[in-house]
């Protein structure tokens, strides 16, 4: 069998509102995701020898940890489980996502490991995909979108329950800013403090601006300032570095600038080239990692 090589790209939350508690402990969102072509590339190679075995070649912030606690590894070991097959692969996975910073890598690259690894051993039918979506819920609240294969989604539920949008960003490049250090997802959900019905309703609304906002062709200028993100209000009170950003693009004049997730990435979508390059140059004060981005 020969092996296959998947991009595996990022996401950024266009929007993020809690919207209640669940009974299993984790949060029901109302969410706006949206892939970006920041990256990682994974190889996924049959092999003769059983087991899964990762190799990471990083390009970020990657610290080396105990591959069974990889999400890559953990997904085709979930896929190999769930499918009863003899698992015999290696994995080679080059990191360029920021990790622990609200985009999604680790979801990513599960999810691109679960499609992989049905390509490679033909496992595309309808029951085939309903039982990777399965899969994809039981490794983390992100990898169903990414699985998905949407640019953008609205996300309910954990994130799990997915409707695919053909939004029409108009013109526009993201700047991306990460600040070097990650914000543990568990964390902030325990520190949120549940916003009420009323403040939820005031949300929904703007949840429906700014989707009639990207369905309309107009670029960031119309859309980005409707962007909302909830788990904010924990993180950038606690974080300065973050805060400091945010602050930095809206001053450089960004129409809308936000954490992506549960951070620690601050991002602004700019309508030009032009404006993207003078929103990183104001970043050139904070230390930390700058990204331009498209949705794709
Ligand atoms: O599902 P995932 O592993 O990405 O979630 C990480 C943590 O974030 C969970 O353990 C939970 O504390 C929190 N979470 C939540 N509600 C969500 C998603 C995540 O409470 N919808």
């Amino acid at each position: 069998m020969k092996g296959l090589s998947v991009l595996s790209r990022a996401k950024v939350n266009l929007f993020l509102e809690v919207t209640g508690r669940r009974p299993d402990g984790y949060h029901d969102l109302l969410t706006l995701f949206a892939r970006i072509n920041l990256a990682d590339s994974l190889t996924l190679r049959p092999s003769a020898k059983p087991g899964i075995r990762l190799s990471v070649v990083n390009k970020s912030n990657f610290v080396p940890i105990p591959q069974e606690k990889n999400l890559a590894w953990r997904a085709a070991d979930a896929f190999y489980r769930g499918f009863r097959l003899e698992p015999a692969l290696d994995i080679r996975l080059v990191k360029r996502i920021p990790a622990g910073a609200g985009l999604g890598g680790g979801s990513s690259n599960a999810a691109a490991v679960l499609e992989g690894l049905s390509r490679l051993h033909r496992r595309r039918s309808p029951a085939d995909r309903r039982r990777l979506a399965r899969l994809a819920a039981g490794l983390g609240s992100d990898v169903p979108f990414f699985l998905a294969g949407s640019v953008f989604c609205e996300g309910r539920g954990r994130g799990e329950k997915l409707k695919a949008l053909a939004l029409k960003p108009g013109r526009h490049t993201l700047v991306l800013y990460f600040p070097g250090f990650q914000v543990p997802t568990p964390g902030v959900y325990a520190a949120l403090e549940r916003p009420g019905p009323a403040a939820v309703s005031v949300s929904r609304r703007d949840y429906r601006r700014l989707i009639k906002a990207m369905f309309s062709g107009a670029g960031p200028a119309a859309w980005a300032p409707l962007m909302r993100n909830r788990l904010e209000d924990p993180v950038l009170p606690a974080r300065p570095a973050i805060a400091r950003a945010r602050a930095r693009l809206s001053a450089a004049g960004a129409a809308g600038a936000m954490m992506s997730g549960s951070g620690s990435t601050v991002f602004a979508a700019a309508g030009s080239r032009a404006e993207a390059a003078r929103l990183a140059r104001a970043l050139k004060p904070c230390k930390g990692m700058v990204f331009l981005a498209e949705f794709a």
